[in-house]
């Protein structure tokens, strides 16, 4: 059974400890479904603030959505289109603080004002993104963004 540990101490003590209960969760499974579900449900109810969180996954041609907490979204996206095309074809994380701001973002939920996407990358083949949206602008810092990097990275780690 998984008890939710609350979260304590500064915020990259926070995601340390939020990381390491990831890696309990993924330890000795490398089904990316599974791990995509359980590590979605993980970090929306550890965190504040957040309407989505989830994984998007490249099919070869686009981004087809994945487990997820939140509201149902948008099913397929372009590399080109949105912040996740963005952070999947640049393969670099998208901070975004306002959406609206954000050319070609697409918006799934009304309600979300900022967002970060993290791509998600084995070797050289792009496996897709992780996303979280926030109702709130400006939520995610460099340190959530820096947390949430190392909770990709313990995705990834767990296909290989
Ligand atoms: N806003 C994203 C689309 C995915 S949803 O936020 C779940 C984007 O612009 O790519």
């Amino acid at each position: 059974m998984f008890t939710s540990q609350p979260l304590s101490g500064d915020k990259p003590d926070q995601y340390a400890q939020l990381a390491a209960q990831a890696r309990a969760l993924v330890h000795g499974e490398r089904d990316r479904v599974a791990n995509a579900a359980n590590l979605s449900a993980l970090v929306a109810h550890a965190l504040p603030d957040l309407n989505w969180v989830g994984f998007y996954f490249y099919d070869g041609r686009e981004l087809v959505v994945g487990p997820f907490q939140g509201l149902p979204a948008c099913v397929r996206i372009p590399l080109e289109r949105g912040v996740c095309g963005a952070a999947a074809h640049t393969r670099t994380t998208q901070r975004v603080d306002d959406v609206h701001a954000f050319p070609g973002h697409i918006a799934c939920d009304a309600a979300s004002r900022s967002e970060l996407v993290v791509p998600l990358v084995v070797g050289d083949t792009l496996i897709g993104v992780f996303d979280l949206d926030s109702p709130r602008p400006a939520r995610f810092d460099a340190d959530d963004q820096a947390g949430l990097e190392a909770i990709a990275r313990i995705f990834e780690d767990a296909l290989r």
